[in-house]
């Protein structure tokens, strides 16, 4: 397998993960790649390793360009597995002069390898390498995904190499965003913050802004998943702004779960509110749909309705499992209530709006319970609660 160039003397030579339909929990079903990146100058450098079990197809793209021995640095900009996993099988080969790496990259590595005898070179935010005609500058971006984390700007060329920022689970055997379908691929980019990015937006808007004060000129965005940012950097960079502002779109998912179809019942007459008042509705039962794209359409909506009949005094494992995980990525600045059916305690009302209330929502209603089955009035009282949301959401900003 063969190198793909992206500029005169800078190669792609990662690897392409066909297969992986979960990562760590994370639907990937248009798989992944693992980018690692190629500098030839007076110093060969390498941009990152790539996932345990992926070395040899990277070796073989870096030999069609180089003898891998002649690598002198490796720049380590992130150590989770899926890019350092391959750290200790590529370093034994490539045996590098210097090895560039954070503080907290190299405690980490130590950890996971136990071994430290590496011929590192801790860098820092604002730390500049000369490796010949070019320069690589450092910008440590803790968070963005682990407190490791880094990226690496070459000014020569004005390529930015982001880590997991700005990346997808895409795997595709085109590189370039020019070459790859623009929906899907801003679709890809999407799920990806939504689900690995979006905790960690006012460490994004930290990055933004430093990218601003620095005036780095940016042409090329490489990341470590996905393909190269070359005809669509602006749009990215936009995307990114909104995302990490928590700026959605004026519609409303409407998640539950149901046991026998009272509390699905609810959620129908709920969208029909919505409709009525003519705003898009988007509806899933946990069940049947998969919690990373609901996570997406959690993120790009400004609505949240969120429902579940009461089940041994709590939520139906499908709707507790998934809050459980929406929780812990922090959507901020939704809009959103709640519904429910039972049979003799009716918790999940409190339960569903004490979630909410823990990501900061605005709650517009106090929620509808219906016991065992829904009546008229009852849907009635969910189209209203479908409205009002609707009618909330209209005249936000
Ligand atoms: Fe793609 Fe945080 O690793």
């Amino acid at each position: 397998m063969e190198a793909v160039k992206i500029k005169e003397g800078f190669y792609w030579v990662g690897a392409i993960d066909w297969n992986v339909r979960n990562f760590h929990g994370y639907s990937t079903f248009k798989g992944t790649t693992y980018n690692s990146y190629l500098l030839i100058d007076e110093k060969i450098t390498l941009f990152d390793t790539v996932k345990h079990g992926f070395e040899e197809e990277m070796l073989s793209r870096i030999k069609s360009i180089v003898n891998p021995e002649k690598i002198d640095y490796l720049i380590v900009n992130h150590i989770e597995p899926d890019h350092a996993g391959g750290f200790l099988k590529i370093v034994e080969i490539i045996k590098p002069e210097k090895i560039f790496i954070t503080q907290r990259g190299k405690d980490g590595l130590k950890n996971y390898l136990h071994k430290n005898d590496f011929p590192y070179e801790e860098v820092s935010t604002g730390k500049e390498i000369k490796i010949g005609k070019r320069t690589i500058r450092f910008i440590e971006t803790p968070m963005i995904h682990w407190p490791d984390s880094m990226i690496s700007y070459i000014p020569e060329e004005k390529i930015l190499i982001s880590q997991d920022a700005f990346g997808a689970h895409y795997a595709t055997s085109n590189r370039f965003d020019n070459e790859v379908d623009y929906c899907t691929l801003i679709q890809e980019s999407a799920k990806y913050y939504a689900n690995i990015v979006l905790p960690y937006s006012p460490r994004v808007q930290n990055l933004l802004k430093t990218v601003r004060d620095l005036e780095l000129e940016i042409k090329l965005i490489c990341p470590d998943h996905g393909i190269v940012w070359k005809k669509h950097v602006n749009e990215i960079i936009q995307l990114y702004e909104n995302w990490s502002n928590y700026i959605a779109e004026k519609r409303v998912v409407i998640i539950y779960d149901t046991m026998w179809k009272s509390t699905e019942k609810m959620a129908y007459a709920i969208m029909e509110g919505v409709i009525k008042e003519n705003l898009e509705a988007r509806l899933f039962k946990l069940s049947v749909s998969d919690i990373t794209d609901v996570m997406t359409e959690v993120m790009l909506a400004k609505g949240l309705v969120l429902g579940s009949p009461t089940l041994n005094n709590g939520l139906m494992p499908t709707v507790a499992s998934f809050v459980h995980y929406m929780k812990g990525l922090r959507p901020r600045k939704k809009i959103g209530a709640v519904f429910g059916s039972y049979g003799w305690s009716g918790e999940s009302i409190k339960l569903l709006n004490d979630i909410l209330n823990e990501i900061k929502a605005e709650v517009v209603h106090e929620g509808i319970k219906v016991k065992f089955a829904p009546n008229k009035e009852a849907l009635k009282q969910c189209e209203e609660l479908g409205k009002i949301v609707a009618q909330k959401i209209k005249s936000s900003s």
